[in-house]
């Protein structure tokens, strides 16, 4: 495995393999988890080389969040990539001009609602930051997890209407066994936030499962959802049930596939998940 600190550096590396090789790539904001460790796996599986970036983007951070303490652990994370095949590392100290960047991206629409109503320019920061990535790396599939399952929706639709020659592959979240998903940002909560936090995905399980027995009406699912939550003393930044590509929110589930999504602090950790919902149609 090498790692590379500059853009320079790895457009060096990379070289002499274009053509001859494919190239998969995994962009990461480090503290690497078995989430993280499930895209690689998948990037491997589909790709002869396997790049993996760790930047902490600034740009996607708004100014009362937590990019400074946004826990940095390089050199734990160079050795889960060494154990789990990564061929090279992209670990730049900064992608942006000195002065700031001058050029940035947006996805219009899908980065209006859900997280993007309450974390302003983020996925403008995302968008930005991985287009750059793709720049220098100029990998053939890039894989995104379905955890941040709008940042995916926001970048297959930059790749498509930018026409990058890139397959965006989306890896399904990997939790803990209680039904947490996993997170970076997981290592903020306290024992009983940990609990807490549970709330989350089994809201969103006996969301699943009063779907799947026939429950339509976006309004009672959401209801008694809440009412889990609020006796966990969880108020979520949204809670929401909306078309799975287009994210247009749903009043009634049918036959086009929605999903469900929720944002929610324990205590000063901001924690997201989603989940698909099947309605039978039959
Ligand atoms: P980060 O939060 O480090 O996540 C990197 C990738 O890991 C993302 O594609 C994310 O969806 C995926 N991931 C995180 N937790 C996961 C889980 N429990 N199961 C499966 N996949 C999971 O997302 C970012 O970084 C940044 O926004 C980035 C795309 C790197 C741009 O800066």
């Amino acid at each position: 495995m090498r790692v590379a600190h500059s853009t320079a550096e790895i457009r060096r590396q990379l070289k002499p393999l274009r053509g001859s090789k494919s190239i998969a790539f995994v962009p990461t904001m480090g503290c690497l988890h078995e989430g993280h460790l499930s895209l690689i796996k998948k990037a491997k599986e589909e790709a002869d080389i396997v790049v993996v970036s760790i930047y902490v983007n600034p740009l996607q951070f708004g100014p009362n969040e937590d990019l400074e303490r946004y826990p940095r652990t390089f050199e734990d994370d160079a050795r889960l990539c060494a154990e789990a095949g990564v061929d090279f590392i992209f670990h730049p100290s900064s992608l942006y001009p000195k002065s700031g960047p001058k050029v940035t991206l947006k996805v219009d629409k899908l980065s209006d609602c859900l997280c993007g109503a309450k974390r302003p320019g983020h996925f403008d920061g995302v968008v930005t930051v991985v287009n750059i990535l793709f720049n220098i790396i100029q990998p053939d599939i890039a894989v995104f997890g379905e955890k941040d399952w709008q940042q995916l929706a926001i970048i297959r639709r930059m790749v498509s209407d930018l026409q990058m020659p890139i397959d965006i592959i989306g890896s399904e979240t990997i939790r803990e066994s209680d039904g947490l998903a996993l997170s970076s940002r997981n290592r903020y909560l306290s024992e009983d936030e940990r609990i807490q936090a549970i709330t989350l995905s089994q809201a969103l399980i006996a969301m699943q499962a009063m779907a799947a027995d026939g429950e339509s009406d976006v309004e009672i699912l959401t209801a008694e959802a809440m009412r889990a939550l609020s006796d966990a003393a969880i108020s979520p930044d949204y809670l929401d049930i909306r078309s799975t590509r287009t994210l247009k929110s749903k009043r009634k589930l049918n036959r086009q596939p929605a999903r469900v999504f929720i944002a929610a602090r324990i205590g000063n950790t901001r924690l997201i998940d989603n989940m698909p919902l099947s309605y039978p149609t039959e």
